[in-house]
């Protein structure tokens, strides 16, 4: 029986697109079938490289294809919202890049427009579907670690890029806390909920977006959750969760495909290993694949009340922090 596949169209080919147009060689019941940039000899180029059927010179015509099932956003965070919402006026069904939206209004506009035209919507964040980070979860779900007391997760990495970036540009919502810090929030939600309480502190650049922030989540019985997210400097990007058992440690890179070292207060230690058919973005296009075929709307791994209560917990942090995006709004 051959196997059934859905055709993806990807919209934008910069870094990322890069990288998931090349998951999408291995990830089963997937095809690339169309690529659309804002011009045409970009897309072309980007079909050549990845033997794209379709490339589309802008976004509009790669949405209308009605040979693509799904598309994949890959732009600055400032069009996601734009973007998601062309892309399902036209029947499509979405994943679309970290952060979904901006803030909660964006966020909440999208989903309901997936919700009114019955297609599939979902975050891209590919940590959530990594067997290391499925495994980290069932270990702290399962007791394994005892209670968890706290959880450090850092995302700090060097960016040489100038003002005008994504990464810096405010007018395309760039800072750390949307960019990097959100798979730090992401993973003590993930683990351990909606916080108690919080604190955050930002250094923000003459643009107003933040180059570094720290934020800090209590939960119940004083456990802590530590993050931190920089563009400013390299230390080690590593996650760890502490429980009255043992702990769990995530090396270098933690929120991308990786090994889970579990060590127990009495020094016994277990290390778990994982076979990775690309370079880990083939989960979350196999995830997208899998409910499309079965007719979901969204993931039960990361579903739309998901994605809400991350954005949420992100605005607080940019309020408390003085984050601000001009054009849009909180
Ligand atoms: N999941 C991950 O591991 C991961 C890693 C990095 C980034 N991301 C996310 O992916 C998204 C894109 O990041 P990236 O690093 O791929 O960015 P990038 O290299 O700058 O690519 C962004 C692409 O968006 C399109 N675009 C449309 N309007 C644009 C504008 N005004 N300025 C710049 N580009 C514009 C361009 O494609 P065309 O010219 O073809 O239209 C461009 O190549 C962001 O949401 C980011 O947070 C995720």
């Amino acid at each position: 029986m051959t196997e059934k596949k859905i055709k993806w169209g990807i919209l934008s080919t910069g870094w990322i697109a890069h990288k998931f147009a090349t998951a999408l060689q291995v990830a089963d019941n997937c095809e690339l079938y169309a690529v659309g940039s804002r011009t045409l000899g970009t897309a072309k180029k980007f079909a050549d490289e990845f033997h794209v059927p379709k490339a589309y010179g802008n976004y509009e015509e790669l949405v209308s294809d009605p040979a693509v099932d799904v598309v994949y956003i890959g732009t600055p965070h400032n069009l996601h919202v734009d973007n998601t919402l062309l892309a399902l006026n036209h029947q499509k069904h979405v994943l679309c890049e970290k952060p979904l939206g901006v803030n909660r209004k964006e966020v909440s506009r999208m989903i309901e427009r997936a919700r009114e035209k019955n297609l599939f919507l979902m975050e891209a964040l590919w940590s959530r579907f990594l067997p290391n980070i499925i495994k980290t979860k069932e270990l702290v779900d399962s007791g394994e670690i005892g209670e968890v007391k706290l959880m450090t997760a850092f995302f700090s990495v060097k960016s040489d890029h100038g003002p005008e970036h994504r990464q810096y540009n405010i007018e395309l919502c760039g800072g750390t806390v949307l960019d990097t810090g959100i798979y730090n929030i992401f993973l003590s939600l993930l683990l351990l909920g909606k916080p108690k309480s919080f604190s955050a502190i930002a250094g923000l650049s003459e643009q107003g977006g933040d180059n570094s922030c720290s934020y800090t989540f209590k939960y119940d019985k004083d456990t802590l959750s530590v993050m931190f997210s920089s563009f400013l400097a390299d230390p080690p990007v590593v996650a760890e969760i502490h429980g009255t058992k043992g702990k769990i440690v995530l090396d270098h890179l933690w929120f991308c495909p990786g090994k889970v070292k579990l060590t127990y207060r009495d020094g016994r230690e277990k290390i778990f290993e994982f076979d990775f058919k690309s370079n880990g973005y083939e989960y979350e296009a196999e995830e997208t694949a899998k409910c499309i075929l079965a007719g979901k709307t969204q993931s039960d791994l990361w579903s739309w009340k998901d994605s809400i209560q991350l954005i949420s917990v992100m605005d607080d942090i940019r309020k408390e922090s003085g984050i601000v995006y001009p054009k849009h709004d909180l």
